[in-house]
């Protein structure tokens, strides 16, 4: 029997951090043994963000080493840059066409540059060009492109892999099924982890902790995470606080159980458990980090891992591809000799 299609992208806009990898990462890696896995780094997705050609290059090849580093097996998993894959691009056209205006109107990322156009008495769609406005329609080409059936994301990415679903929905309605439609993979206990601020981790608001920081940055990310100021000796509320919410995914589960009742008892200040957080990560990443800083010295090594993956995307995508085409009415390339 085939296994189902896992897919996720990562944007290459910045640094990874532990929201990427406790919401994302491990989740899509664990899923490479019962899943076909396709994972790949949405470099056009980043041109609505960046405007540097040279760090846009540069941020594709961190997310390409970090992913290595982390346990990607590119033998395993079909791991490539979306800019390698044209066929994605042909349809993301095609599907706009299926596309409501309405649908893209509602999206998040738009009604936030909107509200914060209207909240400063500028135009509503000052400063948004249509990539952006058009970064779902984009996405469900990634997604659909390959049949995919599960997307493993965060929480904040479940819009746009309903939109996927959407789009491929009035598809097949107006074409009959020729699209999957996809469904996203979220785990509730890391769909939204806090920074250190408490707000949810990401790099937009500068509170992240990155999975690969040096061991200096790393302890003093690590101290300055916000906690309240209940004195060492008064009981404290694991479920309210952010340092518990990140340790407990990094500690053993008897670990974390352990340090859970020691909440809840009191007697401890909050420095022990930023302590134990540190040692904690140094275990988990320590050795990746090497791995990583190999990889990072090898581009010649990620570039050709990236373009293999490239021609396998594509050897699942064009047979796809030319379904479509054949379904709305546009010639099938082989037709044309
Ligand atoms: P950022 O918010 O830092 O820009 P991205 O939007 O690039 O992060 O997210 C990449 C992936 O990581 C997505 O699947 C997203 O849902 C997930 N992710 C990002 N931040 C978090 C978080 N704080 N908690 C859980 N998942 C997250
Ligand atoms: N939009 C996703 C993010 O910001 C990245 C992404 C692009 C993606 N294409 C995708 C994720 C397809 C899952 C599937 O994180």
């Amino acid at each position: 029997m085939t296994r189902k299609i896992s897919l996720s992208g990562i944007k290459p806009t910045g640094t990874l951090h532990l929201g990427n990898y406790l919401g994302m990462i491990r989740p899509a890696l664990e899923l490479v043994k019962e899943y076909r896995a396709i994972y790949f780094i949405a470099d056009a997705h980043a041109l609505n963000q960046l405007r540097d050609a040279a760090r846009l290059e540069s941020l594709t090849y961190e997310i390409a080493a970090h992913l290595l580093a982390l346990g990607l097996d590119p033998d395993e998993v079909v791991f490539f840059r979306q800019s390698d894959v044209p066929e994605i691009f042909e349809l993301t056209v095609i599907l706009a066409a299926s596309t409501s205006k309405g649908l893209l109107n509602r999206a998040h990322a738009y009604k936030a540059a909107v509200d914060a156009n209207l909240a400063a008495g500028r135009d509503m769609d000052a400063g948004v060009n249509a990539g952006l406005y058009t970064y779902p329609v984009l996405m469900a080409a990634d997604i659909l492109l390959y049949g995919s059936h599960v997307v493993p994301v965060g929480q904040d990415q479940r819009q746009h892999v309903e939109m996927a679903a959407d789009i491929a929905q009035t598809f097949n309605h107006a074409y009959g099924e020729v699209l999957v439609v996809p469904e996203a993979l979220i785990r509730p206990e890391v769909a939204l982890v806090p920074g250190t601020d408490g707000r949810k981790m990401s790099k937009s608001y500068a509170n992240v902790i990155p999975i690969f920081a040096p061991a200096r940055q790393l302890r003093k990310q690590i101290m300055g995470i916000l906690t309240d100021s209940r004195p060492p000796e008064q009981p404290k509320d694991p479920a309210a606080c952010n340092l518990f919410a990140l340790y407990q995914h990094f500690a053993a589960p008897d670990q974390a159980e352990a340090m859970r009742q020691r909440y809840l008892a009191g007697g401890f200040g909050y420095g022990e458990v930023k302590a134990e957080l540190f040692e904690a990560l140094e275990a988990r990443f320590g050795a990746a980090r090497e791995r990583y800083e190999n990889y990072m010295a090898d581009r010649l090594f990620l570039e050709k891992t990236l373009l293999r993956g490239a021609d396998r995307a594509r050897a699942i995508g064009g047979p796809l591809l030319e379904r479509v085409r054949a379904a709305c009415g546009l010639r099938y390339y082989t037709a044309r000799g």
